[in-house]
């Protein structure tokens, strides 16, 4: 196991390049080695252990991926395996993406049940739902979903859910109906940029999907889709934690590979929380003009706060001066990293699913634990931020969703250190 040793108190600046998008390149991939009939060749793809995982996956199911520098080549095979098995899914939840495609393209799938999380329960009735819907025979039985159909039908499908649009069941649903006969329309879709790049992609390989990026889409089905060229977007969530990162450290930081309609609303609070922000042609320069401002905060599908940015506001809002809220009304349950802001001097208090924050002149380092990615991200700023020195442990999480942070925020004046730990 690995953990992170950072002194704290280093003023971050600089420029720092934002990789491309982790929730983006999954189901790109997954849409590459099972949709498509030929090679598809994907850039901008960041190194992490999630895409390694996924690769896993889809050469577990006979697709052979290669990377090379900063690309992956993907093959798809004729003959593919049906069959995601428990061991690799469990790794990670993103595995369900191979469901839909699979019944698309086999007219038959095996996926293992994804378990629940460090951030909550997470469901996976609408992607279900949206089988269905397109024709296919779903059940569940001894831990797996098996879903069947001799060729997907089009139909009018909603998946807003109790929480709002669902990014998973739009993406495996969507991706299903690329191939499904006749016109599948999809209500209450999400939004994501990640969901707008892979609809994209789709496109690229011979789909017909109309109404991208809104919640409305159309999918014309087609025969076949063809392997093609792409560059994954740039990952928001990288961007808004080194933006938050500069604001904790009254920092003066340029985030490039960012465009601003990508991230909107973290941007709106960060200036409200009393940064500034500059943006030019290919980022955004962060600088901290002095103190920090409470604010409230509540999550929401895009374009609303991104729930994947709600740990990171929390580390900032928790220095900032007077009382904030934060709502999580995405993952109602995900406020771990609270208890471990706690730890280090903070002082936030959770009632169902808010949180308040008083804000305090500093934070002090302390032994703390990554309980899931972004928790994880929000202990490494805040331990940047704090006086003296912070041991993140756990440090896998942080690296299934951010390539080489170490080296990124010492390129920008931070001292933080990878450490190889016993247990
Ligand atoms: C994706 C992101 C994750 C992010 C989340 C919300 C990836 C790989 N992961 O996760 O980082 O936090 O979007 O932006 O892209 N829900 C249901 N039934 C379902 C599916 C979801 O009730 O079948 C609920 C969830 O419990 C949650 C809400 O809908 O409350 C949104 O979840 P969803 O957008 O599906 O999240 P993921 O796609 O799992």
């Amino acid at each position: 196991m690995q953990k992170f040793v950072i002194n704290g108190g280093n003023r971050l600046e600089g420029k720092v390049k934002i990789s491309g998008s982790k929730n983006a390149v999954l189901p790109i991939a997954v849409a590459a080695a099972i949709l498509g009939d030929n090679v598809s060749v994907l850039h901008n793809v960041p190194n992490l252990t999630d895409v390694n995982t996924l690769s896993a996956v889809l050469e577990g199911l006979g697709a052979s991926i290669t990377r090379k520098n900063g690309s992956l080549y993907i093959e798809p095979i004729n003959r593919m395996e049906y069959e995601a098995p428990y061991d690799l899914v469990r790794k990670m939840r993103a595995s369900i993406y191979v469901l839909g495609p699979l019944v698309a393209k086999l007219g038959r799938a095996k996926v293992s049940f994804p378990g629940g999380c460090a951030i909550g329960p997470r469901p996976v009735d609408l992607h279900i739902k949206g089988l269905e819907h397109l024709g296919a025979k779903v059940e569940v039985k001894k831990g797996y979903i098996y879903a069947q159909a001799e060729r997907l039908k089009g139909s009018k499908i909603d998946l807003f859910g109790q929480h709002g649009p669902s990014v998973g069941a739009t993406a495996n649903v969507m991706m299903a109906a690329t191939l499904a006969e006749g016109t599948t329309i999809i209500k209450g879709a999400a939004r994501e940029p990640h969901v707008y790049d892979l609809a994209q992609f789709l496109n690229a390989m011979g789909a017909d999907i109309k109404g991208i990026g809104t919640s409305t889409l159309t999918i014309n089905g087609v025969k076949q889709l063809y392997g093609t060229e792409h560059t994954v977007i740039s990952d928001d969530i990288e961007a808004g934690t080194f933006m938050v990162a500069a604001a904790m450290t009254n920092g003066d930081v340029s985030v490039e590979g960012i465009k601003p309609q990508q991230i909107t609303a973290v941007s709106k609070k960060l200036i409200d929380a009393g940064i500034q922000l500059d943006w030019y042609d290919t980022g955004v320069r962060v600088t901290n003009l002095g103190e920090l401002k409470a604010i409230d905060v509540t999550t929401a599908p895009f374009p609303g706060f991104p729930t994947d940015m709600q740990a990171q506001i929390m580390g900032l809002l928790s220095i900032a001066s007077g009382k904030s809220t934060i709502t999580e009304n995405v993952h109602t349950d995900r406020f771990i990293h609270a208890a471990e802001l706690n730890r280090m001097g903070a002082n936030i208090k959770l009632k169902g699913s808010k949180s308040f924050i008083r804000g305090v002149p500093y934070l002090s380092g302390a032994p703390v634990m990554a309980s899931d990615l972004r928790a994880g991200a929000v202990l490494v700023v805040a331990g940047l931020a704090a006086t003296g020195e912070t041991t993140v442990s756990r440090i896998y999480h942080i690296d299934r969703g951010y390539e080489e942070i170490e080296k990124k925020l010492n390129n920008i004046g931070a001292d933080i250190e990878r450490v190889n730990t016993d247990i």
